[in-house]
């Protein structure tokens, strides 16, 4: 059953998600932005009994994976060897129903993009350009801007790469940068002529126009604003080629060292992927007109989905090409941007460990939160709140409340609807159930996962309702019948609910459906209240969710507070070298291990604190600005090293004979420099 009218022309769907590259592990913001939406689109297919093909795999090709490789001192293979089962893996675990997960390194995708390069290029659709690169000489290899840093013309920073400084974050070519210098051998790199191809893009401006900006007005504002803007700026020509060893090589006679561009090969992954699963007939998922096809990317991937790609299918000829890109926005974490480099993320393989069991909860919150229209922030604090009070008070426990008191009153079987027991409120209800089967699949079929949710969430809120004001456990005791009627309303709801929150809650559903012991149900089965036959047994409820209590949610927000820190630490710039001098200069000053043995703040001042210290050679008082980082009694007995001989100084109407020598670190923080091990007092520091 289809809602939308526009799909009715469509017998069939292909749903593609972005691959992911192969160089870490998949993070929350991939799952909110890409895959549990598309999850949710393909499981609602099924159910529906379409024909579907749902395609996802690794992105295995590129240079961040080339340079992973290098500092870790590694082979690429061995890099995307390693990520692309941990990902593979955490998808399956999650529940992420893909047919097939393959990869960009196999031989069978290697060989779909080198012959759709051949067409392309035997039927003239390249131009070939010779242009100036860098090029090491040491190394003997042509460099990707990734590997070429210099000094930032615009701020100065002398750490700024070849295509992006990340200090100012302008971008730049590597022919911008100031003292430019290989990643490879650390040499001032030459500019060598080196030929490439490129896909005219120009030449699929009208095309775009009409197609995009005319044909598809109904795609998502965040993605055609992006596509508008794109055209309306003038498509360039685009290599579709690099001087790089890891990759699909160009078959082309004296392409040597050249392959396909990482963006030009990895989108036929998922034709490749397609055909690894069907080498009979994938033809039919790429090629019918009646098969709609569907890429759901993150908003950074549009161009390449909306523009590049369908120019790709377009110039070879014979594939569709998307009806629709429902590109998502980003989920920040905690307020902030997330970013492997930085560590700043959520893994999905770690969260399957600490949260075991607990798939559908991430999936719940993940889609509720999904950065559909605007970037939205994920914090463990709502994941908390959104599975207490939503999950467990509301979903959890209306299915919970329904199955007690059946086994309860009823025996463990599904209550016969005595006659004339219907009342204008069960009336009211049952109309109200009717409604949700298509309120659900018009969200879905319209890519709003969010509202979809909400709805099915809705239908629960319904049953809670119902129960509460029919009040059952009280109910029986003066009419037998009524509350054999409200029960078995409120089981074809849970029903109902098995069927309508399966692609949301796999899991959830999947024990559900056990519990009611339903036969394999489809979407068409739902909006009925005669889905479960009176006299069925139903199993003893289990819970369906479990309340998250605070210790859980502080150890994670503990593990985020960790990184943060080490991240402080590892950006922190160390002050510049003072000018040198002399050895007499330094042994000017004498320098002695102390032990404090008394301590009390300075009156009136917030940063004082008065000192008294055994220095081996007297008993003497010192005024530190320490008192914002150390209680009084805290460091009285500690070892400490101080400057002896520097001349005496008034501080608030106190003598202060010396000064304790302190480290500060990257957040200001104060401490002492103390010797590793108990010495006397007085010891020579030199
Ligand atoms: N690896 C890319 C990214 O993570 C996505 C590639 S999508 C594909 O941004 F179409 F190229 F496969
Ligand atoms: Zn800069």
């Amino acid at each position: 059953m289809k809602y939308k009218q526009e799909d009715n022309q469509f017998n069939r769907y292909c749903v593609t998600t972005a691959l992911p590259y192969a160089n870490g592990p998949v993070h929350i913001g991939h799952l909110a932005g890409v895959y549990v939406p598309a999850d949710v689109y393909v499981r609602y297919l099924r159910a529906n009994d379409e024909d579907i093909v749902f395609i996802g795999g690794s992105d295995e090709h590129g240079v961040p994976i080339t340079i992973k490789a290098r500092k870790e001192g590694v082979t690429p293979q061995q890099i995307v060897d390693r990520y692309h089962n941990v990902i593979k893996k955490s998808f399956e675990d999650l529940g992420i129903s893909f047919d097939i997960y393959s990869r960009t390194s196999s031989k069978i995708h290697h060989q779909t993009a080198s012959e759709f390069f051949s067409k392309l290029y035997n039927s003239g659709k390249f131009i070939e350009q010779v242009s100036q690169q860098y090029y090491d000489e040491e190394a003997k290899a042509f460099l990707a801007d990734r590997y070429i840093t210099g000094t930032c013309p615009h701020c100065g920073n002398e750490k700024a790469y070849g295509d992006q400084c990340e200090a100012c974050g302008s971008s730049l070519s590597p022919t911008e940068l100031i003292n430019p210098k290989s990643a490879l051998s650390g040499n001032e790199p030459v500019l060598k002529e080196t030929k490439h191809w490129y896909l005219p893009l120009n030449d699929y401006e009208d095309f775009m126009k009409q197609w995009i900006l005319e044909g598809h007005k109904e795609w998502k504002t965040n993605v055609y604003g992006q596509c508008k803007s794109w055209i309306e700026q003038g498509l360039q020509p685009r290599a579709v080629t690099r001087d790089l060893d890891w990759g699909v090589k160009v078959p082309l006679p004296n392409a040597e060292g050249k392959v396909l561009y990482v963006w030009f090969d990895a989108p036929i992954g998922y034709i490749s992927n397609t055909k690894e699963l069907y080498p009979d007939d994938w033809q039919k998922w790429w090629k019918e007109r009646d098969t709609k096809l569907v890429h759901f990317i993150g908003k950074d991937n549009i161009v390449f989905h909306c523009i590049i790609f369908p120019a790709m299918l377009q110039a070879e000829g014979s594939y569709i090409l998307p009806e629709s890109v429902p590109a998502n926005e980003f989920l920040n974490l905690e307020g902030d941007k997330i970013s492997t480099s930085r560590n700043w993320a959520v893994w999905l393989h770690e969260y399957l460990e600490d949260f075991k069991d607990k798939q559908d909860v991430l999936r719940y919150v993940l889609c509720a939160n999904a950065p559909e229209t605007k970037d939205n922030d994920f914090t463990w604090k709502d994941f908390q709140t959104r599975n207490n009070s939503e999950l467990v008070a509301i979903l959890g426990n209306f299915v919970n409340r329904t199955l007690v008191l059946t086994h309860k009153f009823f025996e463990g079987k599904v209550p016969q609807v005595p006659a004339n027991t219907i009342t204008p409120l069960e009336q009211e209800v049952t109309a109200e159930i009717a409604k949700f089967p298509q309120r659900i699949g018009l969200a879905i079929e319209n890519y709003k996962f969010r509202e979809a949710l909400s709805e099915m969430m809705n239908l629960a809120r319904i049953g809670n309702k119902y129960l509460t004001e029919c009040e059952p456990w009280k109910m029986i005791k003066t009419d037998v019948e009524r509350t054999a009627a409200v029960l078995n309303i409120s089981l074809q709801i849970c029903a109902n609910l098995a069927i309508l929150s399966e692609p949301f809650l796999p899991f959830t559903a999947n024990k559900l459906t056990k519990m009611l012991n339903l036969p394999p149900l489809h979407w068409s089965d739902a909006g009925k209240t005669d889905i479960i036959k009176p006299n069925s047994p139903i199993e003893k409820p289990e819970l369906l969710f479990e309340i998250i209590d605070d210790q859980a949610i502080e150890a994670q927000i503990a593990k985020l507070e960790a990184t943060k820190q080490s991240n402080q630490l590892e950006n922190a710039s160390v002050e510049p070298q003072k000018p040198n001098i002399s050895f007499e200069d330094f042994s000017k000053m004498d320098i002695r291990t102390a032990t404090i043995i008394a301590a009390e703040k300075v009156a009136k001042t917030k940063k004082l604190l008065k000192l008294t210290v055994n220095t081996g050679i007297d008993t003497r008082t010192i005024v530190s600005g320490i008192a914002e980082y150390f209680e009084p009694e805290q460091i009285i007995g500690k070892q400490v090293s101080v400057l002896v001989n520097l001349e005496a100084k008034e501080l608030k109407g106190i003598t202060s004979q010396g000064m304790i020598l302190m480290a500060e670190n990257a957040d200001g923080s104060l401490h002492f420099v103390s010797p590793c091990s108990q010495l006397i007092n007085g010891a020579e520091i030199r």
